[in-house]
Formats: C-alpha cells, sequence, structure tokens
C-alpha cells in the first residue's frame, strides 16, 4: 500500500517537473487519452503490429523528466510528402525519436537513411523491436540507424538532410541543435529542410541564417497535429534545377 502510494507519488511530481507543453497531470492524462483516440480513428499500431502509442515519462536527471508522446502519423506523412526529395539521395533524422513512429512513417519514402536520436534508453530500446516489426509492402527504406543519445550532440552527416522534430526539447536543446546543423550547412552546403511538429520555439528557426520558412500546415484547433517546414537550399542546387516549392 505505502509502495504503491509512493509509486503515484512519484508519478504525479514527474508529471509536474515537465518542461514544455505538458505542464501538470491533468495535461498527461489530456495526452494519455488524446494519443488514444488518434490510435483508434489510425490504427497504426493495430495495423503493424507495433508499439508506439503509450505516453511515457522518464526522469535523467534529479531536476529534469522527459516525455514520449507519438506524433499524429497522417500529420508526419502528409507533411513528409509535400517536399521535393530526390529519391534515395537524403537522410531522414528524427531527434527526440521516443518509440519511434516517425521513423517508421519515413520509411515509407525513399530515404537513404533514417537516423533516431533518443535520450531514454528505454524507449531507445522499444523503437529497435518496432523497427524490426514494422515491414508493410510500402516500406521504401530499410536503412535504419538508432542511437541512444542527446541530441544536443548529435553530429550530421555530409547528406541533404530531413530533420523531423515533434516538440522533442526545451530552447536551449533546440538552439544547439540548430547551431549543429547550421555548423554542418556551413561546412558542406547542401540542401535540408527541417520539419518541426508543435513548433512552440519556432523563433529557434526564425531566428537561424541558415534557414527560410517553406510552409506551415495543420489545424490551429490542433496545436499537437501543427507543423513549420524550413528549408536551406544552396544556390548551387537552386540553380541546377527548378526552384523549390513546397506543395500543400
Ligand atoms: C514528443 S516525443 C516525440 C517522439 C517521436 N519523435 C514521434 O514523433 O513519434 C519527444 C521525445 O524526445 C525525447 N528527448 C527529450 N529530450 C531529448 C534529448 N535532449 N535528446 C534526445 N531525445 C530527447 C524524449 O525522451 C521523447 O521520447
Amino acid at each position: 500500500m505505502f509502495l504503491a502510494l509512493r509509486q503515484i507519488f512519484n508519478v504525479l511530481r514527474l508529471c509536474v517537473d515537465l518542461n514544455g507543453p505538458l505542464l501538470s497531470p491533468a495535461l498527461y492524462l489530456f495526452e494519455y487519452v488524446r494519443v488514444h483516440y488518434e490510435e483508434r480513428v489510425e490504427s497504426f499500431d493495430a495495423r503493424f503490429g507495433t508499439d508506439t502509442t503509450s505516453p511515457f515519462i522518464e526522469r535523467h536527471r534529479e531536476d529534469r523528466a522527459y516525455f514520449y508522446v507519438p506524433a499524429v502519423a497522417s500529420v508526419i506523412s502528409h507533411a513528409l510528402s509535400t517536399l521535393p526529395l530526390e529519391r534515395n539521395k537524403f537522410v531522414f533524422v528524427d531527434l527526440g525519436s521516443g518509440k519511434g513512429r516517425a521513423l517508421l512513417v519515413a520509411s515509407e519514402f525513399p530515404y537513404a537513411r533514417i537516423v533516431g536520436v533518443e535520450l531514454s534508453d528505454h524507449l531507445h530500446r522499444i523503437a529497435e523491436q518496432n523497427v524490426k516489426r514494422f515491414t508493410p509492402s510500402s516500406q521504401q527504406c530499410v536503412n535504419f540507424e538508432l542511437q541512444c543519445m542527446n541530441a544536443a550532440d548529435y553530429a550530421f552527416g555530409n547528406e541533404p538532410v530531413v530533420l523531423f522534430l515533434f516538440d522533442p526539447f526545451g530552447r536551449a536543446v533546440l538552439e544547439r541543435v540548430v547551431a549543429n546543423l547550421e555548423a554542418s550547412l556551413s561546412s558542406t552546403p547542401r540542401e535540408a529542410y527541417v520539419l518541426y511538429v508543435c513548433p512552440q520555439f519556432e523563433d529557434v528557426l526564425q531566428r537561424s541564417s541558415a534557414l527560410t520558412k517553406l510552409k506551415e500546415g495543420g489545424p490551429r484547433w490542433r496545436p499537437w497535429s501543427r507543423y513549420v517546414i524550413y528549408g536551406a537550399v544552396p544556390a548551387a542546387a537552386s540553380s541546377a534545377r527548378e526552384p523549390v516549392a513546397i506543395s500543400s
């Protein structure tokens, strides 16, 4: 009895500590109901035998907790389908990849490589299982690379990149991620897109000298489905082909 009460207290304490939009147990409950409702509508896990739906909270440091909820599959899919990508040329990188929902959806597009970076070892291992289970006939990329590490330390490679973010972390980590991307683009100029779902710190992207806003989408009344797309297209790439047009 005492143990159960202590566990309930610990969960509530974690909820109150959360950074970002989920600042209270009431909002945690809201997210729990919301993602299960979305799963009833989309049947993502039911269709693919994966485990991506349930939220998860984890404390990483004394003063900090991290929260997993999956992005809505149809939102990821729609936003990705608007990007003007050359086949097998781009790497898809999800920083804060959780159980891997966005990685799985991205694998239905012709990426050269799909990278998931997640801080939580528990979520990282679930994502590894999900990648093994996800084998639809529509899959176009099976080259997955899952890394358990802090996104702030992720070093971008030299390929054209689609960076995916679903409200994964606060301003400080996002600023480091954008600085890392800018440094990478400055040393190896190439095409890059940033798809930021639930973009509560969009001003960090707005301030970037390397990125330009290309599009926004999703209904305003569903903040978890709102997204913005920023892009960096070096002069050489843009003059060699039609101007980048992002369809709606
Ligand atoms: C809202 S979930 C997004 C999950 C996934 N991208 C999706 O769309 O289905 C945010 C994830 O970011 C992770 N996260 C938070 N801070 C992080 C950091 N500094 N480095 C890596 N992952 C982090 C959390 O553990 C959580 O799994």
